[in-house]
């Protein structure tokens, strides 16, 4: 009597810690395994003891270390991010470590208060589309903006999350590739990507489709355009959304079958090289008034010499050209690739970014394009070191997804992520509250540009776009340390703003 009493108690508490997890919003964990998740939270706590006896370091696990993730993490709740004892990196040892060298006496200083300058405004240098004369230029308003990632890939309750977010940060959303969805349309800002499929801007036989692409992005907040030629994790190699992540309604929004592999092509259709590809850009600007840009990955350079050599006649003149680039890093994500691609195919972004800045700034291009970048850009000191290269901007794409509740179980391929991020089934994505997990994402990328700002101030700059090459090394194990200049032969002036620029954006208190 006594034990049928006690497990009818015990059974009693754990319904009621189910109904209490099935129902709270912060914790998609809770949400999706009631009762069972709470371990994932006693490990968590537990974790930095018991990674002294077993398993792996803080700094070890890819692709974001256990440090990286609780500095998302701990952003994006507005907790504590800072980390005590001081740094647990080899820095001594490291091949490659980044250096960011502060000035004692020059500019203001940073603030130093935990919070302090996370309402300042950080928008981009640059004016997007001003140099080709657009009709809807803009000068984006934020320089931290979220990356493309389909509504597909990713589940509605992150799309609209993110959208949500991108409003209350006032940053841009990319689409990603798969069209846009009715969760993109929340308020926030985007930035329409047209992937090789050309989801909705496509007839029915899957051409481009030109009135399409007009009357879609007028009817959203769309800021600019993107074409996206390739994307760092799998360059070459169409996108591919698995079967199982095919519903109904992703058909119907992409105009694809339902429960088959949705395969983009390798290759864009509308356009064969780099000449008639500058011809679509100005078509598509034309007929939107948008800024327009190209996404890709760096492989082989003659594309780049080509782009260049074809706008080199520009300045002044009203010719063609594109009005931003974004590198995507070859360690970029993806929902799902080959391992090869992953791993081998373009350069990682400092690589494959320097070599394009370079080629630009060789035809005195740069202040006429937005360089705008991503591959793990969303981590501060990457970031950094991005802008000192010549960025205008980053993108962030798995540090939002982490903002959202990923806990990085690597299976956005599978159709079965435990937190709902990158999943079409219901059930699991209930678990991510949009409202929850908006402000989260709005969090992080506040907290993003609160870092990039105090970082410029140590350094003795009042914005990061004017942070250049000269103020960050690389060491080189115990032996010595060389500048972002001499590591990627950077000239003098390179990963610089021109001096109109640099006067408009010191004049503007920037
Ligand atoms: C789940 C997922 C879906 C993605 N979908 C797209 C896409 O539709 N189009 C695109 O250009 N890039 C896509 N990407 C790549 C990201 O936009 C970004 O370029 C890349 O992940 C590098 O940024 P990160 O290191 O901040 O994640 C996707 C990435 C992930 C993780
Ligand atoms: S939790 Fe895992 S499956 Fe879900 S988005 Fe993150 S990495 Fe992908």
């Amino acid at each position: 009597m006594r034990w049928t009493r006690l497990a009818a108690g015990a059974a009693a508490a754990l319904g009621a810690v189910a109904a209490y997890d099935v129902t709270q919003t912060r914790h998609a964990i809770l949400r999706n395994f009631p009762v069972a998740g709470h371990l994932r939270f006693v490990l968590e706590k537990v974790g930095p003891e018991l990674r002294q006896y077993i398993v792996t370091s803080n700094d070890e696990e890819r692709p974001f270390s256990r440090d990286q993730r609780r500095w998302v993490y701990a952003s994006s709740k507005g907790e504590n991010q800072y980390f005590g004892f001081g740094t647990d990196n080899d820095v001594e040892n490291a091949e490659g470590w980044t250096v960011i060298k502060h000035r004692t006496f020059a500019g203001p200083g940073a603030a130093t208060a935990r919070h302090a300058e996370e309402g300042e405004p950080l928008p981009m240098a640059k004016v997007l589309g001003a140099a080709r004369g657009r009709r809807l230029a803009h000068r984006p308003a934020s320089v931290v903006n979220i990356s493309g990632m389909s509504f597909g890939s990713l589940s509605a309750n992150a799309v609209t999350a993110l959208n949500e977010g991108a409003k209350r940060a006032g940053c841009l959303q990319n689409t990603g590739e798969g069209a846009l969805s009715p969760y993109h349309r929340q308020g926030g800002d985007l930035v329409f990507q047209i992937g090789t499929a050309y989801f909705g801007c496509r007839d029915e036989a899957g051409r481009f489709d030109l009135a399409r692409l007009r009357d879609l992005v007028a009817s959203a907040p769309v800021r600019a355009i993107e074409i996206k030629l390739s994307q760092g994790a799998k360059p070459g190699l169409g996108g591919m959304l698995p079967a199982a992540k095919v519903t109904p309604e992703i058909a119907e929004i992409r105009g694809i079958p339902v429960g088959v592999d949705c395969a983009s092509p390798s290759r864009h259709t509308a356009f064969g090289d780099v000449d008639s590809m500058l011809d679509f850009v100005e078509l598509v600007a034309a007929e939107t008034g948008l800024p327009v840009g190209i996404k890709s990955a760096v492989g082989d350079l003659t594309f780049w010499d080509d782009l260049v050599s074809r706008m080199e006649g520009l300045r002044g003149s009203g010719g063609r050209g594109v009005d931003f680039v974004n590198v995507d890093g070859g360690e970029g994500g993806t929902g799902a690739a080959p391992l090869v691609f992953s791993d081998s195919v373009a350069y990682p972004f400092r690589l494959g970014f320097s070599q394009v800045y370079r080629r630009f700034a060789q035809a005195g291009l740069t202040d006429d394009v937005v360089f705008i970048g991503g591959g793990k850009l969303g981590l501060t000191e990457n970031a950094v070191v991005g802008f000192a290269l010549g960025l205008d901007g980053v993108q962030v794409g798995r540090e939002a997804m982490l903002a959202l509740g990923c806990i990085q179980a690597q299976r956005c391929h599978t159709d079965e992520c435990p937190t709902g991020v990158a999943t079409q089934s219901a059930w699991l994505q209930r678990g991510l509250e949009p409202q929850t997990k908006a402000a989260r994402v709005a969090a992080y990328v506040v907290a993003l540009r609160r870092d990039l700002l105090k970082v410029s101030e140590a350094i003795g700059v009042t914005h990061p776009a004017l942070i250049g090459p000269d103020d960050i090394d690389l060491a080189e194990g115990v032996r010595s340390s060389a500048s972002l200049r001499e590591v990627y032969g950077y000239e003098p002036g390179w990963g610089e703003l021109g001096p109109a620029l640099r006067e408009e954006l010191l004049s503007t208190g920037g």
